[in-house]
């Protein structure tokens, strides 16, 4: 029988043992790919000394292909709970070292159980991915294990936040947990997301391809939209995640987290007042704007790089947090197209959900023309914005600041679609198309038949202008709830966001909608 003193000390081995995964050299192989560990990117993301881990001796129970040789403890992937910003998380992180990361039964079952304990206290769960996919001795167990994960994700989905950071290879129908979570956040040059690899490719379609160009940080990002954000390296990405964090609840029946602010309530910024160019076809940077009306000009943007024609992401107003959605008109005029409805659909789903409230900053000329659009399907995705619009019961304020125009007017957090409080500043125009165009349909027997069709255009042209480029029309019917000068935004905006603080609305009862996908 051996004694106290030896088991203690054997489980003092077996824990430096687990806590070396696959090994010193494929440690320093890993640190060779200028990649950190499984246990590095932990220490990294989490409070100091917060990680509690579980399953450290969870071992593969595979026997074939010489694995019964080859048992490491933990089996590739590092589970347990630890602590952002004092706040309880749920973590997984794969680890590379052992059999590339690659997911087998006992490993799946690891990942799934914090995922269940996540689900069951109510605390986000951050999924760190680097691995070879499927353990492709286990066959189809490992194939089940993925499923089971899967299914996790999406019950969870809306219930507790999810954030996937990859941080090497995500391959395979292995993609699709990330996909399915709430944000992804990818290393430059080190990580890759793709349904099947450059050899695959070359195979079916005879197109030559790297992986960093198939699915690399820079393509999901700026090209696919796939991942929510880039950064340079994994410092960066564990750092995103935390930011993140921040801003949501810890479950969708949590309070928001608030954080306090120097920054003055009713705080006046008379640059909102000068932002707007008098040329209505002149472009500004909307960054501009929100960064003069949030809290100490703090924006954390959301795919800054893809559909750059809408700016989504989140900010403090009075140390609360919300989710801004705004177009740009620096970019494509601010025009709604494919890639602008779902990005900005999805994000306003993703807010709705766990409670935080909605700002939207509109300057929209409509939906972007073009057949390329049409086929493409702009019907059934801008659909999906307006859907996703109507559907949330957050509070949600809105500014007009210049153009509202056609269906996008009725699209972009309307008061028709449940908007809360809807101000416009002197500078909205709030119609059914431009003034070009309305002149061109409306005075096309006139203009066809003047002495002098030019001259005769510019007079409609100003005469409408005058008659319906303002926003005192929607004002007049109550479409606005007020019209406020852009230096007074922010103490508006927070008062407004103050008054619907316990606001109650809800949907009728039904299994689930049917959002157009
Ligand atoms: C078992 C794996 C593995 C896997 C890697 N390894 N992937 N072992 N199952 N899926 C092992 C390697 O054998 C090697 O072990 C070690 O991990 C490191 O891998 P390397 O190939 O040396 O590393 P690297 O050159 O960096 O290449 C990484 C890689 C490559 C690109 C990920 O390993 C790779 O292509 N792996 C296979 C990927 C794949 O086809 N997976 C299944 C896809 S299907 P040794 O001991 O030799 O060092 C899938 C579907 C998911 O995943 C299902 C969801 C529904």
């Amino acid at each position: 029988m051996p004694s106290s003193e030896e088991r203690i000390a054997r489980l003092v081995a077996m824990r430096d043992d687990a806590k070396l995964g696959g090994g010193q050299a494929r440690i320093e192989q890993q640190h060779a790919r200028g990649k950190l560990t499984a246990r590095e990117r932990l220490d990294l993301l989490l409070d100091p000394d917060s990680f509690v881990e579980l399953d450290a001796f969870v071992t593969h129970r595979s026997t074939g292909f010489g694995l019964d040789e080859q048992v490491i403890l933990g089996d590739g992937v590092v589970t347990g709970h630890g602590t952002i910003d004092g706040r309880l998380v749920f973590v997984f992180s794969q680890d590379f070292t052992v059999f590339g990361g690659s997911l087998s039964e006992a490993y799946a079952e690891k990942v799934c159980k914090v995922m269940d304990l996540a689900v069951k206290v109510g605390a986000p769960i951050i999924g760190l991915n680097d691995s070879g996919g499927a353990r492709i001795q286990e066959g189809v167990v490992s194939l089940g294990g993925y499923a089971e994960i899967f299914l996790r994700n999406t019950l969870a989905s809306g219930v507790v936040p999810q954030l996937s950071v990859i941080l090497g290879p995500c391959a395979g129908g292995a993609v699709y947990s990330p996909a399915i979570t709430d944000f992804t956040i990818m290393a430059e040059g080190t990580s890759y997301m793709f349904v099947t690899g450059p050899n695959v490719v070359r195979t079916v379609t005879h197109e030559d391809v790297d992986p960093e160009r198939l699915g690399g940080a820079t393509t999901h990002t700026t090209r696919s939209g796939v991942a929510h954000l880039a950064a340079h390296d994994e410092a960066e990405a564990l750092d995103l995640a935390r930011r993140i964090l921040g801003f949501l609840p810890q479950n969708n029946l949590a309070d928001l987290p608030l954080v306090a602010s120097d920054d003055p309530r009713d705080r006046r910024d008379s640059v909102l007042d000068g932002v707007v160019p008098d040329e209505p076809a002149r472009p500004y940077d909307m960054h501009e704007v929100i960064d003069h009306v949030v809290d100490d000009g703090r924006f954390l943007e959301i795919q800054p790089g893809w559909a750059q024609n809408i700016i989504i992401g989140f900010a403090r107003m009075a140390g609360r947090s919300v989710g801004i959605v705004a177009q740009q008109p620096a970019v494509l005029a601010g025009a709604l197209d494919i890639d602008a409805s779902t990005k900005a659909a999805r994000f306003v789903r993703t807010c709705d959900c766990f409670n935080v409230p909605l700002l939207t900053f509109v300057d929209v000329p409509g939906f972007l023309p073009g057949v390329g659009q049409e086929h493409g399907g702009i019907i059934r995705h801008g659909a999906k914005l307006l859907y996703a619009y109507c559907e949330a019961t957050v509070p949600k304020v809105t500014v007009i600041t210049r153009k509202a125009y056609g269906g996008a007017y009725d699209v972009m957090s309307s008061k028709h679609i449940r908007g809360d409080m809807n101000f416009a500043w002197p500078t909205a125009e709030i119609a059914v198309m431009g003034v070009e165009g309305a002149v061109n349909i409306i005075f096309k027997d006139r203009l066809a038949s003047a002495a002098d069709p030019e001259s005769e255009r510019k007079r409609l042209v100003a005469e409408y202008e005058a008659e319906f480029a303002n926003p005192y029309i929607a004002a007049a019917r109550g479409y606005v709830d007020d019209v406020i000068l852009p230096s007074e935004t922010r103490p508006r905006v927070i008062r407004a966001f103050d008054m619907l603080a316990d606001k109650r609305d809800t949907n009728p009862r039904k299994k689930h909608g049917n959002i157009p996908l």
